[in-house]
């Protein structure tokens, strides 16, 4: 949309942002371009694509809808969730440290600890983030950056995003957020003055479960320019077919967030009351602890609800195999309701020992409750309980 244009709400925006229909040829949805090159007009006359690690029509559409649908100025879209993060890592020099929350995406915190200390010689403090006094402890002189992600993966924590912007902002540090598991219909954390906002599009900014891919957006122009030179330096760049998938994605993505969040509420209810689950994590629930923050700085709770059930593998076993409508599969996100063991999973890349300490025991289970009716995803869960 122009700039002329009166302020829509998100789920217009997620329609209409990025204003990609085809100023050449009418086309409503833009076309998936699939050169690699671009012809020069002349001798030292570059068009304004010149190859397509650097820049690609369709992935600059899906770039400016996800730009503004974070209000930042300017989104990179990359391969994966995991290219998208390691790209924000490529700020940091050698000796660099970083600080993150204790208990993230298992992912981000292999990329941290057994990659990026070893191949960049970054440093890094895992703190728990309820506290913001744990957090300005652990800042040092050399401290560039400040990871969150909230709601966490998979224990569904929830990071105060404005007071942590504020503490970053006040030493001078970066600030990221992983905002996946919210979406930008949910929460907008450079709204709530933070630099960088990274999504692993493979989940609800795709929504289908076909498509692989990750974005960072940022609020300042100066920033954006030096992660896509970073970018096009180190290529983890999103392809032409899953930008187009991404973006036909949102079209759908606040309808599907209304749908995801009231099934993931009802779930997560129903859970509660049952014996059978001896703890349900969901940040919509009055007896989380961040219930309060998450209903400040979220329009919803998302569609994640995690809980633990009684009991050890072999009636985890047992639950898992009895589902029909759950699918026992990595992920999240998707319109189809997932359902995952963190253990061996999404988080299993983390010793034992470490997984337990961070309360990722053995009997949790986390729900991505899809937008199926909610009474089947209730009756799926009621069978499968009583196995
Ligand atoms: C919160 C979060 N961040 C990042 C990632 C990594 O994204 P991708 O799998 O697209 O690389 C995931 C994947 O599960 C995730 O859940």
């Amino acid at each position: 949309m122009n700039d002329s244009d009166i302020e829509h709400k998100l789920a217009t925006r997620c329609i209409h942002a990025g204003d990609t229909v085809d100023a050449a040829t009418g086309a409503v949805m833009p076309a998936i371009a699939t050169s690699t090159i671009y012809r020069q007009s002349a001798f030292n006359e570059p068009g304004e694509h010149i190859y397509a690690r650097a820049s690609n029509p369709t992935r600059d559409a899906l770039e400016r809808c996800v730009a503004e649908l974070e209000s930042g100025v300017r989104g990179l879209a990359f391969a994966s969730g995991m290219a998208a993060t390691a790209n924000v890592l490529e700020l940091l020099d050698a000796g660099d440290h970083m600080i993150a929350p204790t208990s993230i995406y298992g992912g981000s915190l292999r990329l941290f600890r057994q990659v990026r200390t070893r191949t960049s010689a970054l440093e890094f403090s895992f703190v728990d983030f309820s506290d913001p006094a744990n957090v300005e402890q652990a800042i040092k002189s050399n401290t560039r950056l400040i990871w969150i992600e909230t709601p966490t993966n998979p224990l569904l924590n929830i990071i105060d995003i404005e007071a942590t912007a504020a503490l970053a902002r006040a030493h001078d540090i970066l600030i990221a957020v992983d905002n996946t598991f919210a979406t930008p219909c949910v929460q907008r954390p450079l709204e709530a003055g933070c630099d960088i906002v990274m999504h692993s599009t493979t989940k609800y900014l795709g929504g289908h479960s076909d498509a692989l891919g990750g974005l960072i957006v940022v609020a300042d122009e100066q920033l954006g320019k030096q992660l896509a030179s970073l970018r096009s330096a180190v290529g983890g760049v999103a392809g032409p077919f899953d930008a187009y998938l991404v973006l036909r994605g949102i079209k759908t993505l606040a309808l599907r967030m209304e749908r995801h969040q009231a099934n993931a509420m009802t779930v997560a209810k129903w859970l509660a009351d049952r014996p059978q689950a001896e703890r349900v994590y969901y940040p919509g629930l009055d007896e989380h602890p961040r219930h309060e923050i998450a209903t400040r700085q979220m329009d919803g709770y998302g569609g994640v609800v995690s809980f633990v059930l009684r009991g050890g593998l072999g009636e985890v076993g047992a639950f898992l195999n009895a589902l029909r409508v759950f699918t026992l599969a990595e992920s999240l996100g998707g319109v189809e309701s997932l359902v995952g063991h963190p253990a061996t999973m999404s988080h299993s890349s983390l010793p034992a020992e470490e997984r337990a300490k961070l309360g990722i025991t053995d009997n949790l289970i986390r729900l991505s409750v899809g937008i199926e009716h909610v009474d089947d995803l209730l009756a799926d869960l009621d069978l499968a309980l009583d196995m």
